[in-house]
């Protein structure tokens, strides 16, 4: 019998466990569960005999590589798959997969909640401002970008996007404006949402010389990844213009000294939850399993990232 571990330091919803057992039954496979692992050598012994693996933002390294050693393939139940060691998995042959788009609308969702509250004074009764009319920049034009812009539409801002991997027509199309440069839409934009991948070409890629020149009242809301930031930039911008802030679902590593300065002007969840709805636990954690069996049964290759 074929097994899968889930391991997950940041759990699914129950009833997204369900969903993957429902789907791992059918297929005859057993379903091992590792949840709120505290040490990876946990993880390592969990993995010694699977044949499939399903992860959050779970680290793979290539020690859990090292130690899985029946692993054919890993599943990211999510977008971003830069906690992969990419280069292991393929040193060992195994398949690496993510799931895209299948969490995007709450990571949307909360991109507005964010902005929403902070716009609000985080509701404390105080007067604050509203989104309509204002200028949305969406930094990567993909699937999160895509639900940015729907959901935008209803709160009646102007949208723009910059995306040199997507074709201006495609943008165009859901009524945003495609800029040409990242210059012009930092300086167009009330708000940017940042959507891009954690890489090689963007680590440390947002700093002063983008942020620095966003109009008066400036908000960048990251829901990507923290290390795209370059904190040094960010921090000086911060104490430069009291008009400028940042809301995240990836705190940054100065997150307690710009919490401590800036009251007011940053926004941070408890841990990052962009992706913590049932519905995106649900829909990830069933498209991994079900990739893990199209894998494993037919050799189906669809959303390969190595
Ligand atoms: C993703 O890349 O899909 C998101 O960042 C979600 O990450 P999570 O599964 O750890 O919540």
């Amino acid at each position: 019998m074929k097994k899968v571990l889930v391991a997950t330091e940041k759990p699914f919803a129950p009833v997204a466990v369900n969903g993957i057992r429902e789907v791992l039954d059918k297929a005859g496979y057993e379903l091992v569960l590792l949840e709120k692992y505290t040490s990876a050598d946990e993880w390592k012994q969990a993995a010694a005999d699977v044949d499939a693996m399903i992860i959050r933002s779970d680290k793979a390294t290539a020690e859990i590589f090292e130690a899985a050693k029946k692993l054919k393939i890993i599943v990211r139940a999510g977008a971003g798959y830069d906690n992969i060691d990419l280069e292991a998995a393929t040193g060992k042959g195994v398949v690496a997969m993510n799931t895209p788009g299948q969490n995007s609308n709450a990571v949307a969702e909360l991109a507005f909640g964010m902005m929403l509250y902070h716009v609000r004074k985080g509701f404390n009764g105080s007067s604050g401002s509203e989104l309509r009319g204002k200028k949305l920049g969406i930094h990567a034009y993909g699937n999160v970008g895509r639900y940015i812009a729907e959901i935008a539409k209803g709160f009646r801002m102007d949208l723009y996007a910059f995306d040199p991997f997507v074709d201006n027509a495609v943008i165009e199309k859901d009524g945003v404006k495609p800029l040409e440069t990242e210059k012009e839409l930092y300086k167009n934009c009330d708000f940017v949402s940042l959507n891009i991948p954690s890489n090689e070409n963007t680590k440390n890629s947002i700093g002063y010389e983008l942020l620095s020149l966003m109009p008066k009242n400036g908000t960048l809301v990251n829901t990507a990844r923290k290390e795209v930031i370059d904190e040094e930039g960010l921090l000086r911008v911060m104490a430069e213009r009291d008009d400028f802030s940042y809301l995240s679902d990836l705190a940054p590593n100065c997150h307690e000294e710009i919490k401590n300065d800036y009251p007011g002007r940053v926004v941070f969840t408890a841990k990052k939850m962009g992706a913590q709805t049932a519905e995106a636990n649900i829909n990830a954690g069933i498209a991994a399993a079900t990739q893990i069996v199209q894998f494993l049964e037919h050799g189906d290759t669809t959303f390969k990232v190595n």
